[in-house]
């Protein structure tokens, strides 16, 4: 697990806002290992989305760099950036953007098809153990359902990295420990990378490394030494 999968060189972001320019990196390096189960914990405003939206393709650095194995995220053209996202990132909202018209694996199906090897939409559903869910219209499912549901179509591009920002922002504890249970599954049985951002420092006891983010920063780096599997944790 030693292969960086991406390496972040001194990245700085600033949005301007008016007249005020918001510092929202300040200073940020960092090696994501390839395979590692990542958690970034921060207060609200430290800049954990910023972080990951620019490790997506979604938002590019003020300046510094993004290399996702070797090659620069800031050498890619728009068609470039477009393909990178769609074919190598999964992405995991606190909310789950589902088509409400659209059954669970149909949803799954719709992301899966703009993908050159992606997985079948069953196969993608028997991983987050809705099989049985899969002709359900999201609606007739609870949040911790639409969100593996979520989970599903992030993971049926079979992408190398899943990034999930606050994935069980929106639910109650007992459907939160389901979800990360799944996204733990993913990243043992799959090798996909997983980074999850949250709030909840517990989360950060199944992780192989914890990042802590204030101000814009890293403020610390902790290897996880003793890592639990998500269902040994104490909540
Ligand atoms: N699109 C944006 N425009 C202006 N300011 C932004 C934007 N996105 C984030 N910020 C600011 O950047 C800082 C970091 O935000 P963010 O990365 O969302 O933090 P976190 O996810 O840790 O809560 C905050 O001060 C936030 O207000
Ligand atoms: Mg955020």
């Amino acid at each position: 697990m030693e292969k960086a999968l991406f390496k972040v060189v001194d990245v700085r972001k600033q949005y301007q806002m008016g007249e005020v320019l918001v510092p929202a990196l300040r200073d940020v390096s960092l090696e994501v290992r390839e395979g590692e189960f990542l958690v970034v914990l921060g207060p609200s405003g430290s800049g954990k989305s910023t972080l990951l939206n620019i490790l997506g393709g979604l938002d590019a650095p003020t300046s510094g760099r993004v290399l996702f194995r070797d090659e620069s995220l800031d050498q890619y053209t728009e068609h470039q950036r477009t393909q990178y996202r769609r074919h190598h990132i999964g992405f995991v909202f606190q909310f789950y953007n589902l088509m409400p018209n659209l059954t669970a694996e149909e949803n799954v199906e719709m992301a899966a098809e703009i993908c050159t090897n992606a997985m079948k939409a069953s196969e993608a559903l028997r991983l987050v153990n809705l099989t049985e869910r899969s002709t359900h219209f999201p609606s007739q499912l609870s949040g911790g359902e639409q969100q593996r549901v979520a989970i599903a179509r992030a993971v049926a591009k079979q992408p190398e990295v899943l990034l999930c920002d606050e994935p069980t922002g929106a639910l109650d504890f007992t459907t939160g420990k389901i979800v990360l249970q799944v996204l733990d599954d993913i990243n043992a049985a799959m090798g996909t990378t997983v980074i999850v951002i949250t709030h909840n420092a517990v989360i950060g006891d199944m992780a192989h490394r914890v990042i802590h983010m204030k101000d814009g920063c890293i403020h610390e780096i902790k290897e996880n030494r003793e890592r639990k599997r998500a269902e040994h944790l104490e909540w």
